[in-house]
Formats: C-alpha cells, sequence, structure tokens
C-alpha cells in the first residue's frame, strides 16, 4: 500500500496564481480528505499569518487524514508548525535542510557534518512534540548520495519516522533515480525503520515518470499536487501517479486508498479557487483526455471501447451521462441530482442553488451536469457578500465608446455609478472601480465557456492585487459581461474579506 502526500496546499500554493485563502484552503483539504490521500501538507507555518491560521483550521477540520506542516531546521520553525498542526487527530512535522554541495556552500554556508548534526538535533527537537516526523534533504539529486545515506541513517537513528527524497529542481532522469534511491537505500542498515518519500519537480517533465520510477525502487510514500501544480514547472500531479498505479496494477502491483472517481471534481475544484485551468490536452483531468475526435478511434470506441481507452471516463469521475434537468423540474429532482453528482450539501445552500439553476434554465436550453457542477462549485466557498449586483446596463457597438451603468447593493443601500470604457467589459470594470473605491489592480481576466453551444455559460475568472495580495473572482452566467462583473465583485468581497 502505498502513502500518498499531498502538498497541494503547501508547494502547490507556492506556483504563481494559486494563492487561496483560508476558506478556499479548507474548502480544497476536505475534498482531499474525500479523494482519499494519506498525508495532507496544509502549509508553512512559520510563512505567514495567512499559512499558520490555515495549517490550524485544516488540522482541526480534517480527521481522516495526517495533517501536516513544513518547518526548516530551525527551533522556531518547529516551533511553529507543532502549535498549528497539534489540533489534528494524526499530527506531523516535516523538517528539511539542503545536502547538496551547491545549497551547503552558498545557501546554507555550512559544512556536510555541520549539516549531519542540525538534522539531527531539528528531528530530536520536533520529536519531543511529535512522534510523526517527516525530514527532507532538499536538493537531494544533486546531493552525494552516501552523503544522503549517511544523514538519512542518523535521523532514523533520532526518530524521524519518513525520510524524504526530493528532486527539488527536477533535474533527474527516472533511471538515475531509481538507481540513486537504491544505492542511498543499500547504504543504510534501517532503511526500513522509515518510509522512503520522494517528491519531484517537473522542470524537465519528468516528475510523474521519476515518481513512478521511484516506487518501482521501493518509495513508500510519493508526494504530489492536484493538477500537477508547485513551484515553477510544478509537482508530480497526483491524478497522473494515481491512474498509472492503477492502469498499469501488473506493472507497479501497488494499491492506494484513493477514490478515483473524486479526481475529476478535485481537479476542477482547484482550478474554481485558483482560476487557473488545466489546459485540454492534460493527461487525465484535461478536456480533452477521454475526447475520440478522428473517426477511426471513435468507430473502435463505439464497437469495443477498449479499443482506445485504457481507462474509463468513470473511473476517474467523469459523467457521461451530459444531459441533466430542464425549467420543469422541481427541487426535490434537483436534490437527487446534487446528491446523484456526489455532494452532500446543506439545506440552505440547496435552496440557494435550485434558485440559481431555475434562473439558468430558464435563460438556457439544456443544462448540463457541467452547469450544475460550476453553479455547486462557486457556492459551497462560503465568502461573505458585502457587495451584491443590484442591476447593470451596457451601452456598446462599434460606433460608439462603450458605457457601463452599475448598480450595487451594500449594506441595504444602493450605490450606482457609471464610466466609459475600451469596450463593455473594460467600462464595467471601470464603473466597479469608482464603486468600490479601493487601491485595486486587475492582475488577470479569462473568460471560458462552461458547456458548448451559443447559450452556453460564460466563465469568467478575474484576479485582482490588492496591497501585494491577489484575489480571485469567478463569475457565471450566460451572458458575458455579467458573468465579467459578479467575478470582478467576487474578488472583492474576498479583498473585503480579508481586511
Ligand atoms: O522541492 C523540495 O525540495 C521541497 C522540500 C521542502 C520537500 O519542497
Ligand atoms: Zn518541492
Amino acid at each position: 500500500m502505498i502513502k500518498i502526500f499531498d502538498t497541494t496546499l503547501r508547494d502547490g500554493e507556492q506556483s504563481p496564481g494559486c494563492s487561496m485563502n483560508l476558506y478556499e484552503k479548507i474548502q480544497m483539504a476536505k475534498q482531499l480528505e474525500s479523494l482519499g490521500v494519506d498525508i495532507i501538507e496544509a502549509g508553512f507555518a512559520i510563512a505567514s499569518k495567512g499559512d499558520f491560521e490555515a495549517v490550524r483550521e485544516i488540522a482541526k477540520t480534517v480527521r481522516n487524514c495526517t495533517i501536516a506542516s513544513l518547518a526548516r531546521a530551525v527551533k522556531k520553525d518547529i516551533d511553529y508548525a507543532w502549535e498549528a498542526v497539534k489540533y489534528a487527530k494524526k499530527p506531523r512535522i516535516h523538517t528539511f535542510i539542503a545536502t547538496s554541495d551547491i545549497h551547503m556552500k552558498y545557501k546554507l554556508k555550512m559544512q556536510p557534518e555541520e549539516v549531519i548534526k542540525k538534522a539531527v538535533e531539528m528531528v530530536k527537537y520536533a520529536k519531543k512534540y511529535c512522534e510523526d516526523v517527516e525530514f527532507s534533504a532538499e536538493d537531494a539529486t544533486r546531493s552525494n548520495p552516501l552523503f544522503l545515506a549517511k544523514i538519512y541513517q542518523e535521523v532514523i537513528n533520532a526518530g524521524a519516522t519518513v525520510i524524504n527524497i526530493p528532486d527539488t529542481v527536477g533535474y533527474i532522469m527516472p533511471h538515475e533515480y531509481y538507481n540513486f534511491i537504491k544505492t542511498i537505500t543499500s547504504n543504510m542498515s534501517n532503511a526500513d525503520k522509515a518510509d522512503i518519500s520522494v517528491h519531484c519537480h517537473d522542470d524537465l517533465g519528468m516528475a510523474v515518470a521519476n515518481t513512478l520510477s521511484a516506487i518501482k525502487a521501493g518509495a513508500t510514500q510519493f508526494e504530489c499536487t492536484i493538477n500537477g501544480i508547485g513551484e515553477r514547472a510544478g509537482n508530480a500531479a497526483l491524478e497522473e501517479v494515481v491512474m498509472a498505479l492503477k492502469t498499469r496494477k501488473d506493472y507497479f502491483n501497488q494499491t492506494c486508498y484513493i477514490d478515483t472517481t473524486q479526481i475529476m471534481r478535485t481537479s476542477k475544484l482547484l482550478s474554481t479557487i485558483t482560476g487557473v485551468q488545466v489546459q485540454p490536452n492534460k493527461s487525465i483531468v484535461g478536456d480533452n483526455a477521454f475526447a475520440h475526435e478522428s473517426g477511426i478511434h471513435q468507430h473502435g470506441v463505439l464497437e469495443e471501447k477498449s479499443t482506445y481507452e485504457i481507462m474509463t471516463p468513470e473511473s476517474v469521475g467523469l459523467n457521461k451521462n451530459k444531459m441533466v434537468l430542464g425549467k420543469h423540474s422541481g427541487k426535490h429532482a434537483f436534490k437527487d441530482r446534487v446528491k446523484s453528482l456526489g455532494y452532500d450539501l446543506s439545506e440552505e445552500i440547496i435552496v440557494k442553488l435550485f434558485k440559481q439553476f431555475k434562473d439558468l434554465a430558464d435563460k438556457k436550453k439544456n443544462v448540463f451536469d457541467k452547469d450544475i457542477e460550476a453553479l455547486i462549485s462557486g457556492k459551497t466557498i462560503k465568502i461573505p457578500s458585502v457587495y451584491t449586483l443590484n442591476r447593470f446596463v451596457i451601452n456598446s457597438g462599434n460606433t460608439i465608446s462603450s458605457t457601463a451603468t452599475i448598480a450595487l447593493e451594500k449594506d441595504s443601500i444602493t450605490i450606482e455609478d457609471s464610466a466609459m470604457g475600451d469596450g463593455p467589459v473594460d467600462a464595467a470594470f471601470k464603473a466597479l472601480e469608482k464603486l468600490v473605491s479601493m487601491d485595486l489592480v486587475l492582475e488577470n481576466y479569462s473568460l471560458n465557456s462552461i458547456t458548448e453551444g451559443k447559450d452556453a455559460q460564460g466563465e469568467a475568472i478575474i484576479k485582482l492585487r490588492h496591497n501585494s495580495k491577489i484575489y480571485t473572482g469567478r463569475g457565471l452566467s450566460t451572458d458575458i459581461v455579467e458573468a465579467s462583473i459578479k467575478a470582478y465583485i467576487a474578488a472583492v468581497n474576498k479583498v473585503m474579506f480579508d481586511i
């Protein structure tokens, strides 16, 4: 049984554009729990107040996974990590120090023997707080494997329960990683006394291949993120490693606790929260991953699925039954559908969603599962709505300047303003800027359609910068200007929630 250590909320959150607020992290952590990961690295407690709170709240909320916090091999970091994870049913402190010559010489300015001493001291220090201590040798794959064998041997003697061999800079090749791990473990007398973990970055596109190779070499835990987000080019994508293990069980002979039917939902939730979409041809979770375009392939799949499908769309949680309810459907049918899509929502949220569903069914001929899921992922993330949209009017054309007049509700008072702009969306954003009168910089704006067809719902994602922090807002509507306005307001509400 291989253990899965998910670091979407720590290494993943370090990637540009992927920052999440407290509620979003809790939402994501709960979904990771439903997915069945063994360990959630919830953050780097000492890094910021926000990180500390997120680790602490996730530790209090999630009961079925081990909750880890990262800490440098420094007492203060370990103190913070413990203060945050101590509420967990199964807490873990994850401490690290660099071991490559380059890092020891230029970053740490320490001799190898000092690094070993520090690592042992800090594992012992962490062990006073917590039974479960993971030790990572940063930049392991550019370190001397015999030096690593020595440091790992000593930290295990000091109480480490997991030793991690990260490919921090995404440098190693799969067959080299295999031999590297074998060399390390065969030069230790106690390798079987701890879990052997791997953590791969994707700088050369090898993260998943390296992780799989490491599993073949005897790794008992792998570290990964949803959609492969993470520092620079990202980390090994959980969904890719898991589906490779499942699809090629004949080769790997490994099992894990992941409920693969939760994969799509977890991927989508992350994209919704961060506003970072996966590319259409991404393995497992990309829009085209199960689409058969060419006639020959379509014919083959219709005759016999296994001609071109090595795994079923259902196995990753894709629902083939796209057509769902219509405008005559009642709340009961809607609730049943939401349940069969796998969501267990409170009555209060169902009532709100049902109203939105009815509005949507009025505007749109066919309401698909994807539409319903899009509504759900917006609703389950609870951020108080300081501003809500009351109404808007847009005047636009190819011979006039666009103008927008928008009315918002704030504290039961309606406020209204107008602005001109370069097109309807720009005019709307300028009117909103005037209305909320805050220091906001538009960092990014994108528009996607949730389903196909001319009446498809548009999904607008906006990223606003306020005081050097990025806030992501998402808006849905069959009208793209309305979707954009809603996204802007959602981002502003997040800013309001934070200040
Ligand atoms: O990439 C890396 O080396 C890390 C460690 C902190 C495990 O993220
Ligand atoms: Zn990393």
